[in-house]
Parts: C-alpha cells; structure tokens; sequence
C-alpha cells in the first residue's frame, strides 16, 4: 500500500490541466453496450475506476484498447454479469443493469451494498426499469433482472438521482414508445451521457432539464467520430480549493466554468479573486480567507462532491462556516481527520460547523472516501508541516496523476510505500525532484 506526503506551506503557482470528468466517463463506457460495434472515446481519465470499468466490460465480452482515445468493440456481449468482485470496488457497475436488459433481455448485477458516505440504496432504479417492463429477483446478494417486452413509460423520480436517471434512460432508447422521466437529475454528467447516446441514433429530449422525454428506436450504433466527454467540474473545483488555502495563483485548463457556477460563487464568497475563460478558470486571493455557508444540493445547487473540499478550505479561514449535507447521510468522515490537523469542527447528523483556526499542523491522516482524500490533500498542502495521507486508494479512483499535476505547480508532494517512516526518508522523497508521476501512477 502507499501513501502520500505532503509537506505544506507553499502557494500553488502555475497552470493544472483538467482532466475528463470520471462521473461521465463511467456511463458512457457503460453505455456502448446499447449500440453494437467499435465506439471511440476521447478525454476519458486514466483512473482506477475507468480501468475496472473496461475490465467489466471486458469480463461481459466487449475487448477495449487504450491509446489516447478508448476504443471498445461491444459487438458482442457475451455473460451479462457484474460479479460482486468489481460492484463491491466500484457502484458504478451497476449501471450495466440498464443496457444489459435492453441489449440482451437479462442482467445479473450484485447488489452495491452500502459504502463510508452512506447505504446508497439502488430502489429508484429498479423502480424505473420495472417501469419499462424490467422484472428483478433478489437471491445471494444478486439482482437478477429479464425483461421480454421493453416498452415505454412514465417515470417519476423520488428523487433526482444521478446514476439512477442514467440507468433508466440507458434501458428506454431500447424501449417500445415514449419514456417520460420526471424529477430527472441534471448532472452535466447526465446530459453528457444523454448527448452520447443521441450520436448513436438515440431520440432524447428535454437534455439537462429535470423532463426528459425519449423515443426509443429498434437499435444504435456507434457514432461515426469519436466522441470526447466532458471536463472533469469536481476535480476542477478540488484544485481551486488547494489553491485558495495555500494562497496561490493557479489557471485551470480544459475547463468548463458554466458546469461550475456554484462552486466558483462559493469561492467568490470564502474570499477569493475568480476570472474566467471559455475553458480555463484562474483563481487568486489577496485577502483573508471568510467564513462560508454551503448547502449541498443536487445540481444546479451546490455540489455534494465539492463538501469536504471547501470544509477543508473553511478551516483555514477566520470566521464561523456552517455545512449542510442535505445528499448522503454521513458525507462527513473527513471531519475527525482535520481534528486531528487542529481544526475545530463540530457536527451531529447532517450540519456542522467550522471555526476557522489557522494554521493546522501537520498530521498523519487516513482516507476514508475518495472526495474525503481530497480534502486531507488540501489540508496539507496548507498545513504548517508534514502530513501523510493513507490509503489513497479511495484517491487512485478519481484523482488522475494527482501528484504530477500538483507538483507541477510547486507543492511538496510525493507518494511513498506506507511502511516508509524514517522523517529523512519522507523527506528525500519529497526532494527528489524525480519524474512528476511517480512509478504508480506512471
Ligand atoms: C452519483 O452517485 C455520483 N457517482 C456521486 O459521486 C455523487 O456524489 C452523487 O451522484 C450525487 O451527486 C457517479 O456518478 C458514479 P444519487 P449516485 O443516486 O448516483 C439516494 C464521487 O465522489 N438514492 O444521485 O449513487 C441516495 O442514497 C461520487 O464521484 C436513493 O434513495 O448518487 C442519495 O442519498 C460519490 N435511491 C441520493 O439519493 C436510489 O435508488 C442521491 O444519490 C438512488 C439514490
């Protein structure tokens, strides 16, 4: 296992470019098996969970190669499995349920099972299939689905759940008729999947509104260009936040600002200077950083993914911030590692409150999600010390070349085995001004 060390206290300087966004990248691996044939896709992430994804696809009989641009051959499908072994590591999978009953008629998907954020029940998605005519037996932890006769709906959402919309949706461009999904979310993410499937002939409309209305065709097939997916909003707004605690100067590239008004206005509001491009974002801050009021929301509120960041940049700032986790029940485990940094968080259930108390001090830390990692990097970058972060596994899921794009703008960081104690040994790492991707990541 490996960990990361972080040594704070120097302002993030220079340009970080984004990368595309894994939370679009995994529907629409996903999604090709709707469309028989060879499908190119381009700006996917090189990240733990992209590789386990195509190695699902591959396990179900769809071949993959990567070069730059992701080719998948989803000619044939050949086992329409997702073993517990892949769902347990990654809950995306279960987005093959969709696809796979309208592909083949049959899918047999483990059940997720709950992860540190919360028990991330998957109701409104067998809902919705059911809808479309989908039947699901429960037995070992399994969800066995068939469907003989896929035809359109109505559907209304509980509510807008991002990968529950998008595993309905994959299931009614196969369908008989009209599918009508209400309460739909509307994640950039979403409607990039939703553009994705109308290059391969798909009928949707309302893309990006809470209605979406799709006409299902007989049959897809992969676009005749490559499709290129969008830029990664959450990734982005994790390295403004590094910035804005160490009190750099940092332009992000190959970015979308309009996919990121609520995070860049909380910025705004915790004190920071933002200037926008088409497709970079620049933040610096010339002032002490103030106390914010954040509110998770599904999209376009403010988004649950960006939590624990700005909860890290809170800290550093003067001032009382309060949190509202209104998406997951217990998005909140990267508070007790701050504490352990000096900071002074209190929460019960799904509120908490931050009194800003610079500086925190370096800490051993330890991960717990891959959104929580995030902010413990932060927190150490800012930190007045050494920091060490574990298991950054939960990091490899999201994060590509993490270490690479910080150190290109003049952050301490390296990645190191966690049987690796010695302080000098911590420290020639973090001197060694080796590759910037180090061997794990290269
Ligand atoms: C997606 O998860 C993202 N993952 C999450 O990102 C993100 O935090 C979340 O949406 C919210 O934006 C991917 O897209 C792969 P939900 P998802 O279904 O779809 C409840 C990250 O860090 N719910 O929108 O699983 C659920 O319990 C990850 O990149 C039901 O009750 O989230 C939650 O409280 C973490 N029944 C709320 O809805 C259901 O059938 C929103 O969950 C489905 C969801």
């Amino acid at each position: 296992m490996e960990k990361l060390v972080v040594e704070g206290g120097r302002p993030l300087i220079g340009s970080i470019p984004v990368s595309g966004a894994k939370n679009a990248a995994l529907p629409i691996l996903i999604a090709t098996l709707v469309a028989p044939g060879e499908h190119r896709l381009g700006n996917i992430p090189d990240l733990a969970d992209t590789s386990s994804t195509l190695s699902l696809l591959g396990r179900i009989g769809c071949p993959s190669l990567v070069n730059g641009v992701v080719r998948i051959d989803t000619s044939r499908v050949a086992f329409s499995e997702a073993p517990y072994d892949v769902v347990r590591k990654m809950r995306a999978s279960v987005l093959v349920l969709g696809p796979l009953l309208a592909r083949t008629g049959e899918a047999k998907v483990s059940l997720p099972g709950g992860c540190a954020i919360g028990t991330r029940p998957i109701d409104q998605h067998l809902k919705g299939l059911e809808a479309l005519g989908c039947r699901f037996e429960l037995s070992g932890g399994y969800i066995h689905g068939t469907v003989h006769d896929l035809r359109g709906a109505d559907i209304h959402l509980d509510m807008p759940t991002v990968t529950g919309t998008e595993n309905i949706v994959m299931a009614a461009v196969l369908a008989r008729g009209t599918t009508r999904i209400t309460n739909a979310a509307r994640e950039p993410e979403v409607s990039d999947l939703c553009d994705f499937l109308v290059t391969l002939g798909a009928k949707i409309e309302g893309i990006g509104t809470s209605t979406l209305i799709i006409e299902g065709v007989p049959r897809l097939t992969p676009a005749s260009r490559p499709y290129r997916i969008v830029p990664d909003r959450i990734e982005a707004g994790t390295y403004l936040c590094a910035a804005a605690a160490t009190g750099g100067d940092v332009t992000l590239t190959g970015v979308d600002p309009k996919l990121m008004e609520a995070t860049l206005a909380k910025l705004v509001e915790a004190g920071c200077d933002v200037r926008t491009t088409e497709d970079t974002i620049r933040l610096t801050r010339s002032r002490q950083l103030l106390p914010i009021k954040v509110r998770t929301e599904p999209f376009p509120g403010f988004p649950t993914d960006m939590q624990a960041q700005l909860m890290t940049l809170a800290c550093f700032s003067k001032g009382t911030s309060t949190f509202e986790e209104t998406i997951f029940e217990n998005r909140y485990m990267h508070a007790a590692e701050l504490l352990r940094m000096g900071a002074d968080i209190q929460h019960a259930g799904r509120v908490a409150t931050v009194r800003g108390n610079p500086p925190l001090k370096g800490a051993a830390v330890m991960a717990s999600d891959l959104r929580a990692s995030a902010a413990l990097v932060i927190a150490g970058l800012a930190a007045e010390g050494i920091t060490e972060v574990l298991r950054i596994y939960h990091l490899d899921r999201g994060y590509e070349n993490l270490v690479g794009k910080l150190r290109a703008v003049g952050a301490r960081i390296a990645r190191v085995s966690d049987t690796v104690q010695d302080p000098a040994k911590l420290k020639a790492a973090l001197d060694d001004l080796g590759p910037s991707v180090a061997p794990a990541e290269a």
